[in-house]
């Protein structure tokens, strides 16, 4: 049964649940507010944990720690207290248990230091490169462990990236569901496999900054955004990368601040206990972003397994709807012992399965004290060792994922690979070392800690999704080291380019000029534009008004518009995204072409901002609003979004998904394509095993396809040959994306070398999602394949039945 009901919940917390308990606590039914007529259908109970694929020796273990916990210490297992790290669980001496420490983010371990800055997410996404992507979260996740975090609160596919104009994009991959899902799996396994806990995030529908929280409002309590998603489009694009998650055993999953159809995503029951823990078999526990939890019994009942940080004052500590409240709630009959035990369970059964208990790292010390709580407001005695410098050859990896998610996007003159010039202009704010510190741990504008900062470099994006750089490598600097012995001439203040020119710069013009723009973008609001940011468009204009062999770099958030993109001046344009500490080294690499470019676009550049598709909830009318469901996000476009909006339009681009240049050239040919001689059922069997990741059958292998990739050109190099395949919307259901990713690969090749490329295809790649069987199911009709070098570049084709 579906009803929208108004609950105020056990907590005097007027919010909106979908679960129809108690009547006596509804104080409206089906009330007519808001933009938007929408509701979440209830699902209880909470599914419990049963130790599927492969977790039912530590099942078995939890089990044996939860037996001899008393009540106080299980609802302690499941409630955030105040500590040295984000998040805390507390210790349990008595039991040898040292208690949980829970760290952001998804690039690093937020603020230590004497750890690493990894590139973003965005980087590594354009890097295509699944084990590069493996190496990113195992490495990161060494730093985690050598710190004594237990839990690393990443990676991150929610957002996906609906809109451009995204303030957190750059934290995940892509916008592509498909990309996205491949580079979380690769992630979660990576971490997992150094023996801490991913914890995938936000769950679910977080795709905007703007009003991802209540607000005040006139004295008025304004509800949070709802994102209002269709079923069919949940699991094809916003739930399918956490099927991937799912599969790769993240160990938790963080619900998000926002509503899913009106209900907060950390009490939706339809979203936690119906296709999280039953769909997709999730074994794991579910935790509440930093303040995000609105309730107690009802949150748990819905699936939330843990409260974080715990307090209802965000970070007080002292009071929860989690903690004292559970086991009130429990001695009054309104929450049944079993569902605390189920959370306590899916809390521990990870901690046992990566052996978390067999000599796990204290917390470093030097944690404390620069974090979140003020260490007055400690209730338990954490372990803390001496300080230690998790760093090793960390570096390494960073540069080179930075130089692999860097997308060369026009090369004219092949001004690129750069042929020992003698004078060398540099010129932009992004050029230079940071000058207002080295942390940008928080987005909004106060201080020191504000990321956008005039002159300097921006190698990682703002909020909890940063990094404390224990150095940076500007691109000045290492500009300077590389071209020792040439001509390094540089104005790095976009005023004094904007107003004076290359007055200084004698000889002028340079040989090259290099011109270093920057995006910044953090946590807690959107972009207000998607051009580079301090008059980036002036600063190139003078540039180029007197260098006529001008390269053009972008750092930082992405997509960004580029109206110079035709100025014949401009001869190379460069996407280098937030390569992370080595950012220097990453492009310089490029520039001189120690490394041959093979990133590839996990988005597209439009045109002009105005021919994306907005898709972001914002107005000055709905700030003013006391309307508490004044905030609603229709995801009326579906599945249509970034690439597939475009194609489904046809519209034109400035650069498409999957596009990016390298100094040799690729062929692809010679394309077979061979499915799997069973007749399929079109449905996987609904008595296969759900196992995490939910039905097994979702991933045999129903089909390959190959292709020939050849090195044609005079250097060595990568490429991504890219699998997109088109299902008959006959079947598939109108909005059916054009073509959709399915598959890649990235090869390197020597020059002249040829390669096979195998695109393995499993049955939910080939399926769309039927939303009266509530299944995926196969077409009957031919599925149409291409095979190109980005999603507009298509060489080969041919179609698949299944
Ligand atoms: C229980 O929740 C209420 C809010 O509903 C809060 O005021 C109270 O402090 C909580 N109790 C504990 C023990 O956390
Ligand atoms: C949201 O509402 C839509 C339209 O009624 C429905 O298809 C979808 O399943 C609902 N999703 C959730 C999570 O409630
Ligand atoms: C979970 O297990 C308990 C026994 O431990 C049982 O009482 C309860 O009904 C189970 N819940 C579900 C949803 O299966
Ligand atoms: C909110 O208060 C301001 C002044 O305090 C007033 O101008 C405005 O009209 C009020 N808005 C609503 C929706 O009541
Ligand atoms: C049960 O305990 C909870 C938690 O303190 C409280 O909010 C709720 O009002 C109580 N319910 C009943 C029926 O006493
Ligand atoms: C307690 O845990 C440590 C590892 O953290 C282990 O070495 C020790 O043997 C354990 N002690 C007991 C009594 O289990
Ligand atoms: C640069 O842009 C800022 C706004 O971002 C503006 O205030 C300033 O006047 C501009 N400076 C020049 C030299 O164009
Ligand atoms: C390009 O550079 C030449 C100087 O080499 C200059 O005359 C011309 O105006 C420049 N074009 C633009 C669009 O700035
Ligand atoms: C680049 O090529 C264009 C046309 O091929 C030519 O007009 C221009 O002068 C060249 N620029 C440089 C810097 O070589
Ligand atoms: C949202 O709207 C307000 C009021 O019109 C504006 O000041 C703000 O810049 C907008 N934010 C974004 C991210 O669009
Ligand atoms: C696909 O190729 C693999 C080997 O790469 C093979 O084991 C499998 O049987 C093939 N499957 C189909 C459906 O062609
Ligand atoms: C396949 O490619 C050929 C040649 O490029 C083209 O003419 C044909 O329309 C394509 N077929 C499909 C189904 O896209």
């Amino acid at each position: 049964m579906t009803s929208r009901v108004k609950v105020l919940n056990f907590f005097h917390q007027h919010t909106t649940v979908n679960m129809r308990t108690s009547l006596a606590f509804v104080v409206a039914v089906n009330a007519v507010v808001g933009a938007a007529q929408v509701t979440s259908p209830p699902v209880y109970p909470s599914p419990n944990i049963t130790g599927a694929g492969g977790w039912d020796g530590a099942l078995e273990k939890a089990k044996a720690f939860l037996a001899e916990l008393s009540a106080d210490e299980k609802a302690g297992i499941v409630t955030g207290t105040p500590g040295p790290c984000v998040g805390n669980i507390a210790p349990i001496s008595r039991l040898n248990f040292s208690g949980l420490c829970l760290q952001d983010g998804p690039l690093a371990i937020r603020q230590a230091v004497y750890a690493s800055v990894f590139s973003a997410g965005l980087s590594a996404a354009a890097s295509w490169d699944r084990s590069l992507n493996y190496d990113r979260g195992m490495l990161m996740a060494e730093e985690f462990r050598g710190k004594g975090s237990h839990i690393a609160l990443g990676p991150v596919v929610g957002p996906l990236g609906r809109s451009p104009f995204g303030g957190r994009n750059w934290e995940g991959y892509s916008p592509d569901a498909y990309l996205s899902g491949v580079l979380v799996e690769e992630t979660v396994l990576g971490m997992q496999s150094a023996g801490v806990q991913a914890c995938t995030k936000h769950y679910i529908g977080n795709e905007q900054e703007v009003q991802r929280n209540p607000s005040r409002v006139n004295g008025t309590t304004v509800e949070a955004i709802s994102s209002n998603i269709d079923d069919k489009t949940m699991h094809e694009t916003y739930l399918w990368p956490f099927y991937n998650a799912v599969k790769a055993g993240t160990a938790s999953i963080m619900c998000s601040y926002n509503r899913i159809n009106e209900s907060y995503g950390c009490q939706n029951s339809k979203t936690l206990n119906g296709l999280l823990k039953t769909e997709l078999g999730f074994q794991g526990y579910v935790m509440s972003d930093w303040g995000a939890t609105h309730s107690g019994v009802a949150a748990i009942q819905a699936g939330l397994d843990m409260d974080m940080p715990g307090g209802i004052g965000f970070i007080s500590g002292d009071s929860s709807f989690f903690g004292g409240n559970i086991t009130l709630a429990i001695n009054n009959g309104s929450l049944p012992a079993e569902r605390l035990d189920d959370m306590v369970l899916r809390v521990m059964t990870p901690y046992f399965f990566l052996e978390q208990d067999k000599g796990f790292p204290g917390i470093d010390k030097t944690t404390d004290g620069m974090g979140f709580f003020p260490q007055a407001n400690y209730k338990h005695q954490f372990t803390l060792t001496p300080l230690v410098d998790v760093r090793d050859d960390h570096g390494k990896h960073i540069r080179e994922m930075g130089a692999a998610g860097t997308v060369l996007l026009k090369n004219t003159n092949n001004t690129l690979p750069l042929k020992q010039p003698k004078n060398i202009g540099v010129f932009g704010n992004d050029a230079a070392d940071l000058t207002q510190g080295q942390y940008t741990g928080v987005s909004v504008s106060n201080g020191l800690e504000n990321g956008n900062y005039d002159i300097g470099t921006l190698p990682v994006g703002g909020g909890s999704g940063t990094g404390r750089f224990s150095y940076v490598v500007p691109p000045l600097d290492a500009i300077k080291a590389k071209a020792s012995g040439s001509l390094v001439q540089y104005i790095t203040d976009n005023f004094a380019i904007v107003n004076g020119g290359l007055r200084g710069i004698a000889p002028a013009p340079p040989d090259v000029c290099l011109v270093f723009l920057k995006t910044w973008a953090g946590e807690g609001d959107d972009r207000v534009s998607l051009l580079a940011e301090f008059n980036s468009t002036a600063v190139v204009e003078s540039v180029t008004k007197i260098c006529p062999n001008t390269v053009v770099v972008l750092h930082g958030a992405a997509p960004n518009t580029m109206p110079w993109k035709d100025n014949a001046n401009v001869t190379a344009i460069i996407a280098a995204h937030m390569p992370g500490q080595e950012t220097g080294n990453s492009i310089v690499d490029i520039l001189w072409g120690d490394v041959n470019p093979s990133g590839k676009l996990p988005y597209t550049i439009a045109n002009q901002a105005s021919d994306y598709a907005k898709n972001l909830v914002n107005s000055t009318e709905l700030r003013e609003s006391t309307d508490p469901n004044a905030w609603q996000a229709d995801f009326k476009e579906g599945n249509l979004i970034d690439y597939k909006e475009f194609d489904a339009e046809d519209k034109a681009v400035a650069y498409e998904f999957g596009f990016g240049l390298s100094y040799t050239t690729f062929e692809l040919s010679d394309l077979k394509i061979s499915a799997s001689a069973k007749n399929l059922s079109r449905t996987p069997s609904s008595s296969a095993k759900i196992l995490p990741g939910g039905n097994t059958e979702l991933w045999d292998l129903v089909a390959n396809v190959t292709a020939t990739v050849k090195n044609s050109g005079a250097v060595s190099g990568a490429t991504v040959p890219q699998l997109y395949l088109s299902l008959p919307s006959s079947e598939a259901g109108t909005g059916t994306p054009v073509r959709s990713l399915r598959g890649f690969d990235k090869i390197n090749l020597a020059a002249g070398e040829s390669a096979t490329v195998n695109f393995p295809l499993m049955r939910r790649d080939l399926s769309f999602w039927d939303t009266g069987a509530q299944t995926w199911r196969l077409p009957a009709g031919a599925i149409g394949v291409d095979v190109g070098l980005s999603s507009r570049d298509l060489k080969l084709n041919g179609t698949i039945t299944i």
